[in-house]
């Protein structure tokens, strides 16, 4: 018979653990929120209450629905009142130690028949079964934060979880209003297995000054659609939890790509952890607003690029009040592309005077600045950008430029993951829409973007930077040999 669970403990009330007691609370679900102390315990009561407060000032609740979800909630110092719960969802620090000495008392504690899951980011979620006298009763169950917004929940099963019981954990799912992805027992599961490498490469990009915070951050927002930017995104997830995830990575591939950067170690350090401490790579200090009004001290612009892309956008400057002309008398040459620009730089007769311009997507420009580029040209190249109503993003004249460099990777490893058989097409595209709330999946991005764009960008990375991270994955290479258009088409 499948499993009913009427009663539901949560170990640990974070951000996380709260914001999972809410759903739950929200399914008209009985919750039992456990605390180490008194202290954490009202913590843990000031996200609840913090979390629907927001929903009743935004309409979304009642007064009346509020109070039913919230005395919905038991809270508790005591392990011990979780002896009656149907199942334990534990949501307490990653670390290894204390989610096994957890799970050792909770085997103790609770009803032979509770199952006992863990909401681990990316520890083994084997290793913690195995700690219990029930492995088979034992599943992970993988939340994602905002847990009261995003749609997904990872269920994982082990090599021992009982036959039927990751089923029972998915129809729960559903039953909260969410959509399961059941996956086996890798480090990162499906989502975190791709996205923090993404967001881990951004830091170093960051690091490396390939372009500023705002600039990485606007690229990725406004460029690639992404509901977040990359830098963004690690302060609400938690610098010392995104440095974990890496650190479990890297673990288990040894792979460079997963290495925490140093700068993420450095900030983890200082303790600048992101939103939960009030500072990350976002701090508290007054945004930037840009002076979109002044027009650049500059009139006569040369456009080089493939023909018809130069035309149009020449004929755009004309309309903005600028003068056209050819590439020796402009004051500033613009080459719309889509690869690094030097080589053109250095056959014109003042170098310093070109920027190379990649426009993505209706919002953003990259705005390539070479060695030789003076910073009078950046200055005005991001000013004509904006009075053309985009986002200018500079960067450096690197493969890829940003949003390139970020985003090729990051679907290259959706490919490998794919093609190691850990996650099907679906599967990948689902987690990743629902679980980190991406306008499409990595695979819908790869359709739209076209294979050999994505593969000849990988190969241009790989023969800039030489890290077999971005060889493109081996699968992809002969997709685009064979003039397959979409991994959809190929025989099932
Ligand atoms: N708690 C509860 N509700 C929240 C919330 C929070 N912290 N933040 C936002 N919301 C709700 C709002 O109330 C609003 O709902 P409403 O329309 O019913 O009023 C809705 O979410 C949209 O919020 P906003 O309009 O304020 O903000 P945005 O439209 O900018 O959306 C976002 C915010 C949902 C966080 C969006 O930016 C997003 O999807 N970001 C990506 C988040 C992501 O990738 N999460 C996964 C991280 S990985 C992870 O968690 C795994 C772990 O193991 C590390």
């Amino acid at each position: 018979m499948a499993d009913t669970f009427e009663t539901v403990g949560v170990v640990g009330l974070g951000t996380m653990g709260a914001g999972i007691a809410e759903v739950f609370a929200r399914a008209g679900i009985a919750v039992v929120g456990v605390e180490a102390d008194p202290a954490a315990l009202e913590r843990g009561r000031g996200h609840l209450e913090g979390s629907t407060g927001r929903a009743l000032t935004r309409g979304r609740l009642t007064e009346a629905e509020r109070a039913e979800i919230l005395g919905r909630v038991t809270l508790t110092t005591s392990r011990d009142d979780l002896a009656g719960c149907d199942l334990v969802i534990e949501a307490i620090p990653e670390v290894m130690e204390y989610k096994r000495a957890l799970f050792a008392d909770l085997d103790r504690i609770c009803k032979p028949s509770a199952v006992l899951a863990t909401n681990t980011s990316s520890l083994s979620v084997t290793e913690i079964a195995a700690t219990t006298s029930r492995p088979g009763r034992v599943v992970g169950m993988h939340f994602f934060n905002p847990a009261p917004v995003m749609r997904l929940v990872e269920v994982v099963r082990t090599v021992t979880t009982e036959d039927g019981l990751a089923d029972d954990i998915a129809a729960l799912a559903r039953r909260l209003g969410k959509t399961p992805v059941t996956v086996g027992d890798r480090a990162g599961f499906v989502v975190n297995r791709l996205l923090l490498p993404y967001l881990n490469h951004a830091v170093v990009l960051l690091e490396h000054g390939l372009a500023d915070r705002d600039g990485i951050d606007a690229a990725m927002r406004l460029g690639a659609g992404f509901p977040m930017g990359p830098l963004a995104l690690l302060d609400l997830i938690g610098l010392d939890t995104s440095y974990e995830i890496c650190e479990a990575l890297f673990r288990e591939s040894r792979e460079r790509r997963h290495a925490p950067a140093p700068l993420l170690h450095e900030l983890v350090a200082a303790g600048l952890l992101g939103r939960k401490s009030g500072r990350g790579f976002h701090g508290e200090e007054a945004p930037q607003t840009p002076s979109a009004e002044e027009k650049p001290s500059v009139s006569t612009v040369a456009v080089v690029g493939e023909e018809a892309e130069a035309g149009e956008f020449a004929d755009r400057l004309v309309s903005a009040g600028f003068k056209t002309t050819g590439v020796e008398e402009a004051e500033l040459v613009v080459a719309l592309s889509r690869t690094p620009v030097v080589r053109q730089a250095v056959r014109l007769p003042h170098p310093d005077r070109l920027v190379g311009l990649n426009l993505v997507g209706e919002q953003v420009a990259e705005v390539a600045s070479t060695v030789l580029t003076s910073p009078g040209a950046e200055q005005v190249a991001t000013g004509l950008v904006r009075i053309l109503g985009r986002t200018p993003v500079v960067c450096r004249d690197r493969a890829g430029f940003v949003v390139g460099a970020l985003l090729y990777p990051h679907l290259n490893d959706a490919v490998r993951m794919y093609e190691s058989g850990y996650a099907s097409v679906e599967e990948i595209d689902t987690a990743m829409r629902l679980g980190c709330g991406y306008p499409a999946g990595p695979f819908e991005m790869l359709d739209r973007l076209g294979l050999q764009t994505v593969r000849d960008g990988l190969r241009d990375l790989y023969d800039e930077y030489r890290d077999p991270a971005f060889a493109p994955a081996p699968l992809l290479d002969q997709l685009v040999t064979a003039g397959v258009r979409s991994i959809r088409d190929l025989p099932a």
